[in-house]
């Protein structure tokens, strides 16, 4: 069976995460390599829904809600679009995954690292991704490039948004070869060079296998 690549992009609103993705896109169908984009929450009609609740609904919502919720959607979505994908061969290219509860609703909300691991599992029936990219942004300049239009996670004040980036960098280091770590801070076209040396480096390596 043909074996796609399935690669994630995580960190904080306004890391410029897929401003990258968009920009890794094109170069790889440039490539001719089959691309697919998604998103989480939120990339099927199920989702879409989800994302409503989740980032504009106006009811408040209780953690554990908001983490069930986050979570169906992956279970959805990997069913429906991420396996098939890449059983057929194609480069998946993935705004968000499982780090992204773990970041958010872990480190962010306080709800346990390891059950929300085991949860994970859970939604991801086995897929994991060949490459992660952590686009490490201080909270400083994320805030400033979100400026005033939030969502309601985006709301959630610089006191949790700086515990979701911490969160992150804890993630890279216990997962160094999965995780990659990129320096959000500089400029779109220094961090586009740095994404595609590891792209690079994930496709030589595929190739030699
Ligand atoms: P989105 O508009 O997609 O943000 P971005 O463009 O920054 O990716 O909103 C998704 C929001 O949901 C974002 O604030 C992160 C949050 N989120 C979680 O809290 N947990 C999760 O598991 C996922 C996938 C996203």
């Amino acid at each position: 069976m043909k074996k796609g690549l399935f690669i994630t992009f995580e960190g904080a609103d306004g890391s410029g995460k897929t401003t990258q993705l968009n920009l890794v896109k094109s170069f790889l169908e440039q490539q001719n390599y089959d691309v697919v984009v998604t998103r989480e929450p939120g990339a099927l009609e199920f989702g879409r829904k989800i994302r409503e609740i989740l980032l504009h609904g106006k009811e408040v919502i209780c953690d554990n809600a908001e983490m069930f919720l986050f979570l169906a959607d992956r279970a959805q979505h990997i069913e429906s679009l991420i396996k098939p994908s890449i059983s057929a061969g194609k480069i998946v290219l993935c705004d968000r995954h499982v780090d992204s509860t773990i970041a958010y609703q872990g480190y962010g909300r306080g709800q346990n690292i390891e059950l929300l691991k085991s949860l994970n599992k859970i939604a991801v029936n086995s897929i994991v991704p060949d490459l992660t990219l952590l686009f490490d942004v201080s909270t400083e300049i994320s805030f400033q490039r979100l400026g005033n239009e939030k969502d309601r996670m985006e709301s959630a004040g610089i006191g949790f948004h700086k515990k979701v980036a911490e969160g992150y960098l804890q993630l890279q280091k216990s997962e160094p070869e999965r995780i990659k770590l990129i320096n959000a801070n500089n400029s779109i076209e220094t961090v586009y060079n740095d994404t595609k040396r590891v792209i690079l480096n994930l496709l030589q390596e595929r190739q030699g296998e």
